[in-house]
């Protein structure tokens, strides 16, 4: 998986919800449809008098969620700020272009009541459930910031395995010697112990090659042989190995 392809499954789930915040703290999730993808910057519209401007306005925190046919979530974590007002009218025509059901919503001259948002900085997280293990992974855009997630075996870990017995998706595994220095799991949790901005670069997926924008890949392991691993990717984040670990050597995160 990668950036672009998971804009291109959400341009075609279409109406997609978007989640903010409101004044008290509460969240808020509406329907959105009229959105434009632009490389990987992401442009939807909406009209400046709705409580969905006024907390974007407020508090820029947005959550747009998509699922597909194929049973992935695709979810996006970034702030929206009004596009410059320079550059309102060519993306509402873009938008009204794509879009021609707006026409139908905000006639004429209505239609000024309008304004674009665009997302330039955010992170996805994918999800999905028809493949065996199930798949997550997440990307970063521009300055997105990944928050970790889930959840970690420690130095704690005795290495009885129950962890890997009570697993729904087999993501626990027990580290071999050949895997020591080249696991692919944790390496989400070992750029931020690190303290790098995140995993990847920050090059998006503009380019729409590879583009590095995957927060997963090789390399920097700190497993030793005999302790036990939690693959990232396949986890469904259930809790049951924290549950049950004997001697509480799983962090939450
Ligand atoms: C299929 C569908 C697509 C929609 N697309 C948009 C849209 O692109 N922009 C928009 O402002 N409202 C759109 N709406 C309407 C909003 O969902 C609705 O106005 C919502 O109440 C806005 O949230 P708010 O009450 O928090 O402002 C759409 C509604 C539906 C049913
Ligand atoms: S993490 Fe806990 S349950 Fe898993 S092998 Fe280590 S000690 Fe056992
Ligand atoms: S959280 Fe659930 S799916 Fe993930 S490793 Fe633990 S038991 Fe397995």
């Amino acid at each position: 998986m990668d950036v672009k392809t998971c804009l291109e499954k959400l341009g075609y789930v279409g109406v997609l919800n978007f989640a903010t915040v409101d004044e008290d703290g509460g969240p808020q999730v509406r329907n959105i449809s009229a959105v434009h993808y632009e490389g990987t910057d992401i442009y939807f519209l909406t009209a400046r008098g709705k409580s969905f401007a006024r907390q974007l306005y407020r508090d820029g925190r947005v959550q747009i969620s998509g699922y597909t046919r194929y049973k992935e979530t695709i979810r996006i974590s970034g702030i929206a700020l009004e596009a410059p007002e320079e550059e309102q009218l060519q993306w509402r025509d873009i938008l009204y272009r794509e879009q021609p059901y707006l026409e139908n919503v905000y006639p004429g001259e209505t239609k000024n009541i309008d304004t674009i948002f665009v997302i330039k900085n955010y992170t996805i997280e994918y999800f999905c459930l028809s493949t065996r293990p199930i798949t997550r992974e997440y990307f970063t855009v521009g300055d997105g910031i990944l928050k970790p997630k889930g959840y970690r075996i420690t130095e704690a870990c005795i290495g009885c395995g129950k962890c890997a017995r009570v697993c729904p998706q087999k993501a626990v595994y027990k580290v071999t010697d050949k895997d020591v220095g080249n696991v692919e799991d944790e390496t989400v949790y070992k750029a931020l112990d690190k303290g790098e901005d995140k995993p990847g670069d920050k090059s998006g997926g503009k380019s729409g090659d590879k583009s590095g924008d995957k927060a997963t890949g090789k390399g920097g392991s700190r497993a030793t042989p005999n302790s036990y691993i939690i693959r990232q990717n396949n986890c469904l984040q259930c809790g049951n190995c924290f549950e049950n670990c004997p001697v509480k050597a799983i962090r939450r995160h």
